[in-house]
């Protein structure tokens, strides 16, 4: 095995030994050497993720990164470190230099000539058809053909797809998936640095700083339908936190490409119509479409101590997920500390963020939303147009999701909203999973101008809220009334909540916190 020296660096006996084991592939990994300048970025780490101090920038430990070859092998250094990223590297980049598609998962997967290179995404979807699957089974008993084939083969090949799914799913990950070792900065040179299609998959991990970059979630080429035939369950997030410390995530643009658009779910054969979701909560007719994306940034198995600020979150369906569920609880409980402060949230559907078992505290955001679907409750006109060119999956839902058990500190947000619901206040909370009265999910709004630091009523479309514990409240009593949580389960108290930490600034007015939003939010450097 060749060790390279990185540039100029000491390697220790300690690291070579580390090294032998988990790095046996390095050699193209460049210092970026004395002569660079790192880029002047704004903003200094605060909040619950304030103790995340980044990875090492003495010259000996900064890397400069511009494919995947290279991010992989940088990211694995044992020891702490700054990489920053030149220019777009795109997750699907083989190490021979060539882009893989789908159906190159599925050719790289097993030994060439291996049976499970027959698998095919159509074929599984149509197993799960059990009206075209009685279809086959009756050819089979008729011994005649299906559709020009063997029936008995036919089927056979079939019943195989799901077993075959997971596996070729592992060679996409392989591929587009990053893991993290501690102490490590991942940091856009620029403007234009982008991880594009690229799961960071950041697990039990501390002290931890990603910024300055565009983040692009991979679509997942093999998602699994959740329930047949409505919703699905694809695999990667943007940015996945699992049992994490310390993690400061600051001026990033999470999307799901590179221009920032939508992205309009696939159409396949073999999944039909479905419509209907207690109407008009959500007025949806996904038509054979496959959502290939998860999260944008959701973590979960008790990370703690995260500050997510300063950050775009851009045309997305389920944006946030903190807390991956009940399951996971003894988990969670007594970590899952957030500040999520000064992000623009700009027609993301769902979950900015929803919240489980944690403490949140959700400050000076902008969410700009174009809000179509119908009020959640007090319908009055569930029929409306919307935009054409809005996938149904990225319809509005709600922006802030009160689960199970969390403590929710709210102030100083601003709320934008177009379109032909433009008014509609019923979904900026949603209320969910909230069912135990003697551990009830706790709200605090800070609303008056009375107490210290300095707020004011969070407003919508100018506007305030009148108010925000009053609209907390009512959306509270819906849920409840409509079976989705107990009574008690869920209160409005400041009680014992509070800010222990100095925020980067306070605000006067919704004006100041849209202002400050705007121009801070996203990738930028220090002028
Ligand atoms: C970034 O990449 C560009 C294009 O390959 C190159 O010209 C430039 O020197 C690189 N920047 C640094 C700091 O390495
Ligand atoms: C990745 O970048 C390194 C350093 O510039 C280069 O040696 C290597 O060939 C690149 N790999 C690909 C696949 O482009
Ligand atoms: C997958 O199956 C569908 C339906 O039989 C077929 O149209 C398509 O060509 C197959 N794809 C490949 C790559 O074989
Ligand atoms: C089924 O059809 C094939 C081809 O037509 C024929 O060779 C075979 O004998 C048939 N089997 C039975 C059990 O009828
Ligand atoms: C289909 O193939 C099976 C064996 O795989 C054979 O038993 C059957 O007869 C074939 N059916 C027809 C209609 O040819
Ligand atoms: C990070 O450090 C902790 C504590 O030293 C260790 O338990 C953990 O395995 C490290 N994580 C990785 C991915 O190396
Ligand atoms: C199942 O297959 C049948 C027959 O091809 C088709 O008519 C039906 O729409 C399919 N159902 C779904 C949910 O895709
Ligand atoms: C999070 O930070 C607090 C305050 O510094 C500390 O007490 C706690 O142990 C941290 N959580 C974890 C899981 O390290
Ligand atoms: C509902 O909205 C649609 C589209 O704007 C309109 O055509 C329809 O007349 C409305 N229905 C009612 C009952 O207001
Ligand atoms: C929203 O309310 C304002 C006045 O409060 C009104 O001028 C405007 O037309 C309303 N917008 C919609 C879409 O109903
Ligand atoms: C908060 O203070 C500002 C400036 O002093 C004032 O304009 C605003 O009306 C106050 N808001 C409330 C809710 O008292
Ligand atoms: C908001 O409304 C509640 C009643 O629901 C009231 O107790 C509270 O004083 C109001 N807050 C402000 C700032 O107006």
């Amino acid at each position: 095995m060749v060790v390279c020296a990185w540039g100029s660096r000491r390697i220790t006996m300690r690291n070579l030994v580390v090294l032998a084991l988990f790095v046996p592939f390095i050699c193209a990994l460049q210092l970026a050497g004395e002569n660079f300048s790192p880029p002047v970025l704004p903003h200094t780490s605060f909040g619950f993720g304030g103790s995340a101090i980044g990875g090492s920038d003495n010259t000996s430990s900064v890397y400069i990164v511009s494919n995947t070859t290279e991010l992989r092998e940088a990211l694995a250094l044992p020891f702490s470190k700054t990489i920053y990223v030149n220019g777009t590297i795109n997750g699907n980049q083989l190490p021979n230099g060539s882009f893989a598609t789908c159906q190159d998962y599925i050719d790289m997967t097993g030994e060439p000539g291996a049976e499970i290179r027959q698998f095919n995404f159509t074929l599984y979807i149509l197993g799960f058809n059990t009206t075209y699957m009685s279809m086959v089974d009756q050819a089979i008993s008729d011994n005649v053909t299906f559709d020009g084939m063997n029936a008995t083969d036919y089927k056979a090949l079939i019943d195989h797809m799901n077993g075959w799914r997971p596996v070729v799913l592992d060679t996409q990950k392989a591929q587009v998936g990053f893991t993290f070792t501690n102490n490590t900065s991942l940091i856009g040179l620029d403007e234009n640095s982008a991880l594009n299609g690229i799961n960071l998959y950041v697990h039990s991990v501390d002290n931890i700083w990603i910024r300055n970059l565009k983040l692009v979630s991979p679509k997942d080429c093999f998602p699994a339908p959740e329930t047949f035939p409505s919703s699905w369950n694809a695999e990667y997030d943007a940015v996945g936190l699992v049992t994490s410390t310390n993690v400061w995530l600051d001026g990033c643009e999470l999307q799901d490409q590179l221009d920032g658009e939508y992205v309009q779910p696939d159409i396949i054969d073999g999944w039909q119509v479905w419509s209907t979701m207690s109407a008009p909560k959500y007025i949806v007719d996904h038509q054979r479409q496959v959502d290939r994306f998860d999260g944008l940034f959701d973590c979960e198995d008790g990370t703690d101590n995260i500050t997510f600020s300063h950050n775009i979150v851009r045309n997305h369906h389920k944006s946030m997920l903190l807390g991956g569920g009940t399951k996971e609880f003894n988990l969670d409980l007594g970590r899952m500390h957030f500040t999520i402060f000064g992000n623009h949230f700009n027609n993301s559907a769902s979950r900015n963020p929803l919240m489980r078992f944690g403490t949140f505290d959700v400050f000076a955001n902008v969410y700009e939303t174009l809000n179509t679907a119908g009020p959640v409750f007090n319908p009055t006109n569930v029929t409306l147009e919307r935009r054409t060119d809005l996938p149904d999956d990225a319809v509005f839902e709600y922006n802030l999701g009160v689960y199970n058990q969390s403590t929710v500190q709210l102030q100083d947000n601003v709320f934008v909203q177009t379109g032909p619901d433009a008014n509609d206040t019923s979904r900026i909370f949603t209320i969910s999973e909230a069912t135990l009265p003697q551990f009830p999910a706790r709200v605090c709004i800070h609303e008056s101008n009375a107490t210290t630091p300095p707020h004011f009523l969070s407003t919508l479309n100018g506007h305030a809220i009148d108010n925000l514990t009053t609209l907390a409240q009512d959306t509270i009593d819906f849920f409840v009334e409509n079976g989705d949580a107990v009574e008690g389960a869920v209160i409005i108290t400041c009680e014992d909540i509070g800010i222990g930490y100095t925020l980067p600034r306070s605000f006067d007015s919704a004006e100041e916190v849209l202002n400050y939003v705007l121009e801070q939010a996203g990738q930028s450097l220090q002028t």
